[in-house]
């Protein structure tokens, strides 16, 4: 599990403020649950992957429970409880922390903070232009632009629909998306074995293969009403098609998306989809439902890859110093006057050189005030501005209390 340093939390706030901005932007409700769920909401999708990383135990009363691994089922049984008396479309949002047991590897960690956006009760496309947009909104305020980043959208339903015209039969879909999902992290050999042990015949598996070479999504309604707003929403030019892109999860039913880094270094920055039968399945009425998950992990790596390492720190409020214990006081006080004034200070526990004070203040802070005797006895002292070495003159009285 992870220990989050000051300098790892600089990068967390940056990347949490962004999500809340976006969320807030886009006015998405924040919600939050209990990280500990039944083990039996969490694990009713047999055969995933996360189905199998979930660290789950009994409790003292021998209830069998788990840590979640995604905040989707959680949702889906918040909205399904109350669905009588909450009011559709509903935007929410949240920054869940999520554990898996997985293999760790470069982005991916056994606990990780997820951003998640789903919008429930809409069937519109809109709903997926809003949940998209945000996210790209999102990774923005953080810095980044297209050039560093693009969303890889297909459809399910379409890709379903070139299946069955392939006559290979609904009912085996499901275990032909897991298959199909693994392309790229596993050799095709092994997929086309994955395939075939779902029941494919040779040509079933060749047509298969086929199908993931198209580049055209013409017939795909809902697609081609994605791309015309994500236009009028100003994100298309974060859009690609792309037919690979097909979920590990289970619940997707229409379009799915997943974004990447252009250079292909990092794993996927979030993903998502719609998916209008979850709510269905854990005893809800029949309701449309899009959203999205965006972990911290990769996208700070992504940051600190094309911004720098140090991006997250940017030296802010007023370092004040004194020189002897007779001026001890005096910063105290000025301290207290600047606080009271809404700044942030970074008040020197103990008597300084000024070169050792001005080198640390440099590090944390935007300006600094250093008090020394002569200061004390005018009551002014001078105030750096530590970028642009500008000195102005500032009163040591003390606040009007
Ligand atoms: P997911 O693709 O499993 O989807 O995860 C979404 C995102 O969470 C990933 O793209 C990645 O950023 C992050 N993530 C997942 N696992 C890890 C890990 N072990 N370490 C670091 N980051 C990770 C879901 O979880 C869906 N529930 C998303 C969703 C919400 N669909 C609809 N609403």
């Amino acid at each position: 599990m992870r220990d989050f340093y000051p300098a790892d939390m600089a990068w967390r706030e940056k990347v949490f403020g962004a999500f809340r901005d976006a969320a807030r932007g886009a006015a998405f409700e924040p919600y939050d649950a209990c990280v500990v769920e039944s083990f039996e909401l969490l694990s009713r999708k047999a055969g995933e992957e996360v189905s199998e990383q979930i660290y789950h135990f009994l409790d003292k009363s021998e209830r069998h429970l788990a840590l979640r691994p995604e905040m989707t089922p959680t949702l889906a049984r918040m909205v399904a409880q109350r669905q009588k008396e909450l009011s559709f479309p509903l935007k929410w949002t949240t920054i869940a922390q999520c554990f898996r047991y997985e293999r760790m590897t470069k982005g991916r960690k056994r606990e990780h903070y997820q951003w998640n956006l789903d919008i429930v009760g809409e069937d519109s496309v809109l709903a997926e232009v809003e949940v998209i947009g945000t996210a790209v909104d999102a990774l923005r305020r953080m810095g980044l632009t297209t050039a560093d980043f693009k969303v890889h959208v297909s459809s399910r339903r379409m890709l379903g629909e070139m299946l069955a015209e392939s006559g290979i039969p609904p009912e085996r879909h499901a275990q032909v998306f897991l298959a199909l999902d693994k392309r790229g992290k596993m050799p095709d050999e092994e997929i086309a074995a994955m395939l075939r042990d779902g029941g494919l015949g040779d040509a079933e598996v060749a047509a298969t293969f086929a199908i993931m070479d198209t580049k055209d999504f013409s017939r795909c309604p809902e697609l081609v009403e994605l791309f015309r707003l994500a236009e009028v929403a100003g994100f298309a030019d974060a859009l690609v098609f792309d037919i690979g892109v097909i979920r590990g999860l289970s619940y997707y039913t229409g379009i799915v998306f997943e974004c990447f880094d252009t250079k292909g270094e990092f794993r996927a920055i979030f993903g998502g989809g719609r998916y209008d039968n979850l709510l269905t399945t854990i005893g809800g009425e029949p309701t449309g439902a899009v959203g999205l998950g965006f972990g911290d992990v990769v996208v700070t790596e992504l940051l600190k890859a094309r911004l720098g390492e140090d991006a997250a720190t940017e030296p802010k409020g007023i370092a004040v110093g004194f020189m002897t214990p007779g001026e001890r006081e005096c910063a105290l006080r000025l301290a207290r006057r600047l606080r009271s004034e809404g700044e942030c200070v970074a008040l020197a526990l103990r008597p300084q050189k000024p070169k050792k004070f001005f080198a640390r203040a440099g590090e944390t802070s935007a300006k600094a005030v250093f008090v020394g005797p002569d200061d004390v006895a005018k009551g002014v002292a001078r105030l750096k501005d530590l970028a642009t070495r500008e000195e102005t003159e500032i009163c040591l009285a003390p606040a009007k209390s």
